[in-house]
C-alpha cells in the first residue's frame, strides 16, 4: 500500500505496543522501516512480543507513573537519540454496568487512559519541541463522542483523549506537532473484543447492523496510523479518525441495552 521503507529513520514509541491493536500497529510501522520502543506492564508479553518483531526495545512500566513514563522516554532517547512519534495505544477496559462499577474501577481505567496519555505526551513534547516535528496519534474509540453504556469508564476516558487530542493540536501545531486520534471499531483478536463481545450471538447480531458487516482487521488500524505519520497527513491534526467499518453511525456506542451485562 505505502513504499516499502517509507519510514525508514523514523523512531517513535507505542504504548502497550506488545499486544492486541498496538501489537498490529508496531508489525505494520516495522514493515515500513520506522524503528520502536514498546511498552507494557507485562514483561512476558514484551518478551514476546520482541521476539517476534525484532529489534525494538521494550520498556516495562506503567502508564499511569509518571517516573515509569519518563524512564521510559529516557531509555528511548538513549537508545535512538530523537522521537518522531509516539503512540498513545496503552487501554483498560472491561463490561461493567455504571452500578456495579466501584470508585477504583473507574479511576483505574481513567488514570491508564486519560492519564497515560497526558503523561505519555508531555513526556515526549520537549523533544519533539526542541526539532520541531512529532507526531502523536492517540487510539481513542468511537464511543468517545456519543455513549458508551456498560464501558461507562472507558467511555470518559477516550472522550478526555479526545479533547486532549483536539487541545494538543492547537497548542503544539506551530511546534510542528501533529497530534490525532484514531478511533477503531470491534477489531477481531484484540483484548478488548475478548472482553467487551465474548458472546459470539450477540457479535454476529452487532456485526449484521454494520454497514461493512465484519469485524476489523488489526492491519487496518496499522496502516490508518501509518497514514497519519506518514508525510502524505502533513497537513492534518486535531482530528478524529474512525477506522470502524461505519458501525458509528449506526450505533452511538458499542453495547447496546439489552447486550450488556447486569449488574
Ligand atoms: C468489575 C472490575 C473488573 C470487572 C476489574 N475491576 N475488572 N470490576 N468487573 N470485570 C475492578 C477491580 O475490582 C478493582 O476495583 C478495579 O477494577 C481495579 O482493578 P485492578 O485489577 O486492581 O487494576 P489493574 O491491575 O490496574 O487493572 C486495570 C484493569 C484491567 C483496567 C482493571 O482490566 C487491565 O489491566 N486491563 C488492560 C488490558 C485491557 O483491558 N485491554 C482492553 C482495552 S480495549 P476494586 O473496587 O475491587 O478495588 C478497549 C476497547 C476500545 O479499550 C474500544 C473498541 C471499540
Amino acid at each position: 500500500m505505502f513504499q516499502e521503507n517509507c519510514l525508514k529513520g523514523q523512531k517513535g514509541l507505542i504504548t502497550g505496543g506488545s499486544s492486541g491493536i498496538g501489537l498490529e500497529i508496531a508489525r505494520v510501522l516495522i514493515a515500513h522501516g520506522a524503528e520502536l520502543t514498546i511498552t507494557g506492564r507485562d514483561t512476558s508479553k514484551l518478551a514476546h512480543a520482541k521476539s517476534e518483531l525484532g529489534d525494538v526495545l521494550t520498556v516495562a512500566g506503567d502508564v499511569r507513573q509518571a517516573d515509569d513514563v519518563a524512564q521510559t522516554v529516557d531509555a528511548h532517547m538513549a537508545r535512538f537519540g530523537q522521537v518522531d512519534f509516539l503512540i498513545n495505544n496503552a487501554a483498560g477496559n472491561f463490561l461493567c454496568p455504571i452500578e456495579a462499577m466501584s470508585e477504583n474501577a473507574f479511576r483505574s481505567v481513567m488514570e491508564i487512559v486519560a492519564h497515560g496519555t497526558f503523561l505519555f505526551s508531555k513526556a515526549v513534547f520537549p523533544h519533539m519541541k526542541k526539532r520541531g516535528y512529532g507526531r502523536i496519534i492517540n487510539t481513542g474509540a468511537t464511543y468517545a463522542w456519543g455513549q458508551a453504556s456498560y464501558v461507562a469508564h472507558s467511555g470518559a476516558a477516550k472522550a478526555a483523549v479526545l479533547n486532549l487530542t483536539r487541545s494538543m493540536a492547537v497548542e503544539w501545531g506551530h511546534y510542528g506537532i501533529l497530534v490525532n486520534m484514531i478511533a477503531p471499531g470491534p477489531i477481531d483478536q484484540t483484548e478488548g473484543m475478548k472482553r467487551l463481545m465474548a458472546d459470539p450471538k450477540k457479535t454476529d447480531m452487532l456485526l449484521n447492523m454494520m454497514p461493512v458487516p465484519r469485524m476489523g482487521k488489526g492491519s487496518e488500524i496499522g496502516l490508518a496510523a501509518l497514514f497519519l505519520i506518514h508525510p502524505l497527513s502533513s497537513y492534518i491534526t486535531g482530528i478524529a479518525l474512525p477506522v470502524d467499518g461505519g458501525m458509528s453511525l449506526i450505533t452511538p456506542g458499542l453495547i447496546p441495552p439489552g447486550f450488556g451485562p447486569k449488574a
